[in-house]
């Protein structure tokens, strides 16, 4: 595994100097025609491919490269190549704004596709207000932001929360134990939990961080056999992920009785730490692996193509996927004349396409994406079986927690 990686990391790194090594234009910020100079597009790939949550971002990064290929392979977009600048930012939030910094202002990407954590979003986002470029991002977060100068494809916590909470109150009760990763991610999104769970009369016995890659769960398994609670919500991501189901499984706790509840914990994190460890506990998310729909079909088959039939797609890795096809479009729209970013972001709002998940959409009030909610429970085979979805997209409430606040297109409204 950790060679596997290296060898990517080499690989992908080699990707990003001969995309440098043939750019050596000189790239004029303010003209929106230097964004798309002798038939090329650049973009950015901000993924971590070390640190704690390179266990997940490195499959993002495989996602993004495989649809920058295949539109490439098909005669890019109205003619023009798109060429990605791949960056490593080490699972690290410094870094990230560093690279975004080089992305935008040295590279003079048009857009940039990253990041996993919050915490690498919320450091980057002053980088692309500032140079008003557009950052595209494609995972699940807690909302609460509003920013013309990022197109969220991921879930907020109405898309992932709304049914997922009240099933699991009416199955398996209301003691809920609330474990997270130390950032604002799992604090908003318990936060909105909590309003569910008020609302249903349930009861909130434990809220506990851990520090980010965070590897030793005994204290808080203690803290399960003598709380027993009915679920246990998690949001810890990353390389913690793995550790506490391991921990939790090692420990003979039983997901029948005491389940984990996941927003984060997708076929990746599953696939590194085995299906046994994760099986008999539950996971909502727009998109499982095992969705019958030919789009899909597609995806899946065309991933294991491209980067190793052992490999698997997940509820990040999709959006990362489609997010590019989302820009594809949107480009498109501009028929190869102005693609400056904030062209870009006006062609995008609507957009509309048949991703692995189903329809989504850009809403354009918020740049947020109407998505499809399921509920899946994890098999002892690494995939999730999907006992309950949404009959329809559900819109992106980002402020849902907070509701005097809107977030427009014209930005953030209080009533
Ligand atoms: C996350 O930090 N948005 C998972």
């Amino acid at each position: 595994m950790k060679s596997n990686r290296r060898s990517f990391l080499k690989a992908t790194a080699a990707f990003g100097t001969v995309s440098l090594v043939g750019f050596p234009h000189i790239w004029n910020k303010n003209s929106s025609l230097a964004y798309a100079a002798d038939g090329e597009i650049k973009v950015g790939v901000l993924f971590s491919l070390t640190g704690t949550t390179a266990i997940i971002e490195e499959s993002l990064n495989k996602a993004t490269i495989m649809a920058i290929e295949e539109i490439n392979a098909a005669g890019g977009i109205n003619g023009r190549k798109l060429v990605p600048v791949v960056e490593d930012p080490a699972s690290d939030p410094a870094t990230f704004a560093e690279k975004a910094r080089k992305l935008v202002l040295s590279d003079k990407c048009v857009s940039v596709f990253g990041s996993y954590t919050s915490a690498s979003r919320k450091a980057v986002l002053p980088v692309f207000e500032k140079q008003n470029n557009l950052y595209w991002y494609p995972t699940l977060y807690e909302g609460r932001e509003c920013s013309k100068n990022v197109i969220y494809t991921g879930a907020v916590p109405n898309q992932q929360q709304d049914d997922f909470v009240p099933w699991l109150v009416e199955k398996f009760g209301k003691r809920w134990y609330l474990i997270g990763s130390n950032y604002i991610y799992p604090k908003e999104e318990n936060n909105y939990c909590k309003k569910l769970l008020a609302e249903l009369g349930a009861e909130v016995v434990a809220e506990e961080y851990v520090p980010l890659g965070h590897s030793e769960f005994s204290s808080v398994i203690n803290k399960l056999k003598a709380e027993k609670p009915n679920v246990i919500f998690s949001t810890v991501v990353g390389d913690s992920v793995v550790a506490l189901h391991r921990q939790y499984h090692a420990a003979g706790l039983d997901p029948e009785k005491m389940p984990m509840a996941s927003l984060t914990t997708s076929e990746n994190e599953v696939a590194a730490m085995g299906g046994e460890a994760a099986a008999g506990h539950f996971t909502s998310a727009p998109y499982f692996m095992v969705w019958d729909s030919p789009e899909n079909h597609k995806f899946v088959d065309a991933y294991k193509k491209r980067w190793g039939g052992d490999k698997v797609t997940h509820f990040v890795s999709e959006p990362s996927y489609f997010q590019i096809y989302l820009f594809k479009q949107a480009v498109e729209k501009l028929a190869g004349s102005d693609i400056s970013p904030n062209a870009i972001r006006e062609a995008v709002k609507g957009q509309e396409l048949v991703a692995p998940q189903g329809k989504v959409r850009i809403e354009p009030e918020n740049l947020h994406s109407w998505l499809w909610p399921k509920i899946g429970q994890c098999q002892a085979d690494g995939q999730f079986k999907i006992l309950k979805q949404s009959a329809n997209w559900l819109e992106p409430s980002p402020y849902k927690a907070y509701p005097n606040q809107h977030c427009t297109a014209e930005g953030l409204k209080q009533s």
